[in-house]
């Protein structure tokens, strides 16, 4: 049986950062930001940690889903910024919640983290090797920037949102996902360089850099596509869909993406304004703040869709 969202939960680091607060730190205008993207402000982790704002999620998610811990056999959590290399985002979230009977690891497949993650869990469910999992997404992008570089790090903020998943009758119905690593250098952060005995490098951490336009290019294209072909497996028309739930990484590339697929902007919700792009983080906050909304009923048509470095991409046709 296929995966099927029954609870989200969000959380968001508590200091909020307007584009007037950047004008004070560097050469940018409210202005530039705003027409350029859509973003308003983001929200920067201060005393929030990845692990933190992904138990805080999914310990809502829990809570929406009336699951309890030792039901959850899965936990997937897609994430770029993990507060450690190990033990894995997923692996403290088990611990945290004390879902001692899950798998839990991590997926890096960037701002297309969450819908890979719940590819994942729609795997698993069909095949019969879990019924309950907490699919997450988490992000501490703030640390990853440029604080010097205006072109990046105004776009990003920090958050995490998570889904319970179960394995129900109706739920997932479709999904694509596709990369592209041979484009992979428009959108790049590097780890830490090889040093041991035998190589001496100065192993400072890289910042994120990124071709804009490479990448606008890129998701402007195969956005729509990716989403069409969900629709098209599904048997499910656009028209039929109540919401598209897109990563939110730039208001002009959700217009071009409804404009393509001739639907009326109000069928694609947004908080970009308040968040900007939390990388895997994007959607599953997003649905949840339309989720907590009251937006969604039983037997709607959602479509979740999200892009980034790799590059990756993901759509899902989903009954609520
Ligand atoms: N404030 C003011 N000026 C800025 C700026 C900022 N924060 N960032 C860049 N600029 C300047 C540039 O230096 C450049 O100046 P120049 O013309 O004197 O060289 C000018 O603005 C135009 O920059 P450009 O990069 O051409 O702008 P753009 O129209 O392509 O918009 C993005 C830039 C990043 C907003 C846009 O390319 C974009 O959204 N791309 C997609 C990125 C994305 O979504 N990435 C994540 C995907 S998961």
């Amino acid at each position: 049986m296929p995966a099927r969202i029954i609870g989200t939960g969000s959380a968001l680091p508590e200091k909020v950062v307007s584009n007037q607060d950047l004008e004070k730190l560097m050469d940018t205008t409210d202005e530039w930001i705003k027409s350029r993207t859509g973003i308003e402000k983001r929200h920067i982790a201060v005393t929030e940690t990845t692990t933190s704002m992904a138990v805080e999620a999914a310990v809502r998610a829990m809570e929406d889903a009336g699951a309890a811990a030792e039901e959850i056999d899965l936990i997937i959590v897609g994430t770029v910024s993990g507060d450690m290399c190990f033990p894995s985002t997923a692996c403290q979230i088990q611990s945290a919640i004390k879902a001692s009977n899950a798998t839990a690891f991590d997926i890096n497949a960037a701002c297309a983290g969450f819908l890979f993650g719940l590819s994942i869990a729609d795997a698993y469910m069909k095949s019969g090797a879990a019924k309950t999992a907490l699919v997450v997404g988490a992000e501490t992008l703030s640390k990853m920037m440029n604080w010097e570089d205006r072109g990046t790090c105004v776009l990003f903020g920090d958050g995490a949102g998570a889904a319970v998943v179960r394995s129900e009758e109706a739920g997932i119905i479709s999904m694509v996902q596709g990369s592209d690593g041979a484009r992979g250098n428009a959108l790049v952060c590097h780890n830490r360089e090889v040093n041991n005995p035998y190589v001496k490098n100065s192993c400072a951490l890289d910042y994120t850099s990124m071709d804009g336009q490479a990448v606008y290019k890129f998701a402007v294209k195969t956005v729509p596509l990716a989403i069409m072909q969900a629709l098209d497996q599904a048997g499910v028309s656009a028209d039929q869909v109540k919401y598209f739930i897109l990563h939110q990484a730039n208001i002009r590339i959700i217009e071009a993406v409804a404009k393509k697929m001739s639907q009326p902007i109000e069928k694609f919700p947004t908080n970009l304004q308040e968040c900007g792009n939390i990388s895997a983080g994007s959607v599953p906050i997003l649905l949840d703040f339309v989720n907590k909304e009251g937006k969604l009923n039983k037997g709607d048509k959602i479509v979740l869709a999200g892009f980034g470095a790799g590059l990756t991409w993901g759509a899902a046709v989903l009954t609520w």
